[in-house]
């Protein structure tokens, strides 16, 4: 990789006790406040364009052992402007630019003596900042229970958000407002194994928007050592406090110092496609940590999978004995329940089918001891990752998928057990080694154990760093499931190629997805990294999950190809099943043609909830592709060819909505037609409701 080139173009050190101090963005729009108030607690303001955004806002740490909350003033400050390109193992671009102006505020407190540094980043494109604890004369230990970092809105905003919970975010989205935010959370349904916060609390990724048209995605960036964050609003005031996810003892994070928070961030734009485009929650992470990632590959894959979600009563599990024991029951002696897809022959069916559509990998799940005592999640569930179940022929299978030239991916659904995960750890990724796997699928369902924490508790975000870096010891990708959400810590680990961290395309078969659902992910989640949606869905006449019950996914089948555009992942699957695929072969043509890797990314048309459209160019060719896709309203598309360079001609393949399609009564009412365009053209694109459009773009010779 090439080495970081960046320009310090100015460098500024401060004197002591100072006043109040400002930076702006390198552009001027953002301008940035903080000072002391009277009790000498920290607080920052920050306007956009010229208006206030946030006003004084307060900042701080508390800790049983201390407070870093008052009795600060400010004794020096340090400012730099920072302009450098990196280049990702894989994203949305090839080349990201990082530029921004840097303000460290150094806090000096006496009685007791404290020391805070405060750093903030200001880019055209938002602010980020962290709380930064040197060791200190006094308590070098902390035992976090609050961070006092505020958000002070000025208006009753628009809110784009899910509740606050410490357990999963696999909820819908509310569009609402300040005030009515209390009335929206009353609506949803709590899950029994997670816990829900009874406050008026959302979770990050969230956005915001402004009666003047600006958006400002809130989130966190670079989540180590550190529970993640949720918040705590005020309808009244407009105003927003962070909320550490505690474990079960009331504690949120035990420091050491010295030690840097995550940090805290705001992506702000009064064009909503920059929310999109953004890359600061990616620039705020560390760089790559793994010096030679030429294993870490984009791919594509299938997986016995999804026929354990369409209503036909087939199983994880091999058999129906819930009495057996992981290692300890012979499972060869077990009674088959005859429902179980992860066999041998019914796993050659879907390498066979890889190898010959080009698809990369089969993921298998359901292939390994402990899946009968799933149900009993509140007990000592167990999973072996190196027993397979005795119709599941591994080494048969290694060696088909071999010659067939398809990578098997590996399946650790945990069961949430990630204290017995650990003790595992080594054994299964050296089992994945020796039998040719460089992927795993994680997963946490249920209630974590050790039972004193919750899935976004510090212990979980150490649990799961841990897992990525002892992965990327073994060179294997990780695609996590249940796990914290991310905060652009993809950039140090890319090995970490996928997370779900959302409500995902499953959903589609336990009642459905509405279509503005994946409206509002690229606004909100996407911003941590990419996700695991499982794409890819041509039957949408579904049968809800384990009730028999019909689900109709919120989709038509030519908008499941644009996700493949708006939901960019280095891992993405083709969720369907293979007989699904076999009826409708030209259509599949495009998931079979679409990359998952990029040089280049325009994003075109964008609205929070409503739409979005985006082209992307090739990371190893001169094909673009976009995916433009609506909410459950009829849209047209208009996008602008200008992005095509000039002088070329060129020809469009273009997957779309029938005229008459519509998401609910007739989704799977699609055209494929090959069109010549030109740059700077303006194609106007039908969008069907709850459609999409998905489109290969080529030269001709
Ligand atoms: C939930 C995951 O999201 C899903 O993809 C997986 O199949 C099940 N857990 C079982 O591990
Ligand atoms: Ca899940």
């Amino acid at each position: 990789m090439k080495k970081n080139l960046f320009i310090i173009s100015a460098l500024f050190t401060g004197a002591m006790n100072m006043a109040a101090v400002n930076i702006t963005s390198p552009n001027g729009v953002l301008l940035l406040n903080v000072d002391v108030d009277s009790n000498g607690t920290p607080v920052y303001s920050l306007d956009y364009k010229g208006k206030q955004l946030i006003s004084n806002s307060r900042l701080g740490i508390k800790a049983d052992e201390t407070a870093f909350t008052d009795g600060f003033r400010i004794e020096g400050i340090d400012t730099v402007t920072i302009d450098r390109t990196w280049e990702p193992v894989w994203g949305e671009y090839a080349t990201v630019r990082d530029h921004f102006k840097e303000l460290a505020v150094r806090l000096k407190a006496d009685n007791p003596d404290r020391n805070l540094t405060l750093r903030f980043r200001v880019f055209d494109d938002g602010l980020g900042f962290r709380y930064e604890l040197p060791v200190q004369k006094g308590p070098n230990y902390l035992t976090v229970k609050d961070e006092l970092t505020e958000f002070n809105y000025t208006g009753d905003h628009k809110l784009y958000c899910i509740p606050g919970d410490y357990d999963t975010d696999e909820y819908l989205w509310s569009e609402t407002t300040f005030t009515d935010l209390p009335q929206a959370l009353k609506s949803y349904g709590r899950h029994t194994e997670a816990q829900r916060v009874d406050g008026v609390t959302i979770q990050t990724p969230m956005l915001l928007k402004t009666a003047d048209g600006v958006y400002v995605n809130m989130h966190e960036a670079a989540l180590d050592g550190y529970p993640a964050m949720l918040l705590d609003v005020d309808p009244a005031s407009y105003s927003m406090k962070s909320h550490l996810v505690p474990d079960r003892l009331g504690v949120s994070a035990y420091l050491q110092m010295p030690f840097n928070t995550p940090w805290r961030t705001l992506i702000v734009s009064d064009d909503a496609r920059d929310i999109l485009a953004s890359q600061l929650v990616l620039n705020l992470n560390e760089p790559c940590a793994i010096e030679d990632t030429s294993w870490i590959k984009p791919m594509k894959f299938m997986g016995v999978w999804w026929e354990m979600f369409t209503g036909n009563e087939k199983t994880w599990a091999y058999s129906d004995d819930y009495l057996a024991k992981p290692g300890v029951t012979d499972y060869s002696k077990l009674k088959p329940n005859g429902r179980h897809p992860a066999n041998t022959e019914n796993v050659k069916k879907y390498i066979d089918f890889a190898a010959k559509h080009g698809i990369d990998g089969v993921l298998v799940e359901g292939w390994n001891e402990g899946w009968e005592d799933w149900a009993s999640y509140r007990k000592n569930r167990q999973f072996l990752f190196d027993k397979p179940y005795p119709d599941f022929d591994l080494l048969a299978l290694r060696d088909y998928a071999k010659e067939k030239g398809v990578k098997l991916i590996m399946h650790h659904e945990t069961a949430a057990n990630a204290a017995d995960y650990e003790l595992q750890l080594d054994r299964a990724f050296q089992f994945m080694k020796d039998n040719n796997y460089d992927a795993v699928k994680t997963g946490y369902v249920g209630a974590i154990i050790p039972r004193s924490e919750h899935h976004t508790s510090q212990w979980m975000v150490d649990h799961v760093r841990h897992v990525i870096e002892r992965a990327a010891e073994y060179e294997i990708m990780v695609d996590s499931h249940e796990a914290p959400r991310p905060t652009g810590l993809c950039r140090t680990y890319p090995n970490w190629v996928a997370q779900e961290s959302a409500r995902g395309g499953e959903f589609e078969s336990f009642g459905g997805n509405p279509p503005s659902h994946i409206c509002m992910l690229p606004f909100t989640r996407l911003k941590g990294g990419p996700m695991d949606y499982t794409p890819g869905l041509f039957e949408t006449k579904l049968s809800y999950y384990g009730e028999g019950k019909d689900s109709q996914a919120g989709t038509t089948l030519a908008r499941q190809l644009a996700l493949y555009l708006t939901m960019p992942s280095p891992l993405q699957m083709a969720c369907d099943l293979p007989e699904n695929y076999d009826r409708f072969l030209d259509a599949f043509q495009f998931i079979k043609d679409v990359p998952v890797d990029w040089k280049d990314s325009r994003y075109l048309e964008a609205e929070p909830n409503r739409y979005i459209t985006v082209a992307r160019l090739d990371k190893n060719s001169d094909d673009w592709y976009v995916g433009a896709i609506t909410d459950d309203n009829a849209r047209t598309a208009v996008i602008d060819l200008s992005f095509l360079p000039k002088g070329e001609k060129y020809e469009a393949t273009i997957y779309e909505d029938a005229p008459d399609a519509h998401w609910k009564d007739n989704p799977q009412a699609y055209r494929i037609r090959t069109v010549q365009v030109k740059p700077g053209q303006k194609l106007r694109q039908q969008l069907a409701p709850g459609g999409g459009a998905a489109i290969k773009i080529t030269k001709k010779n």
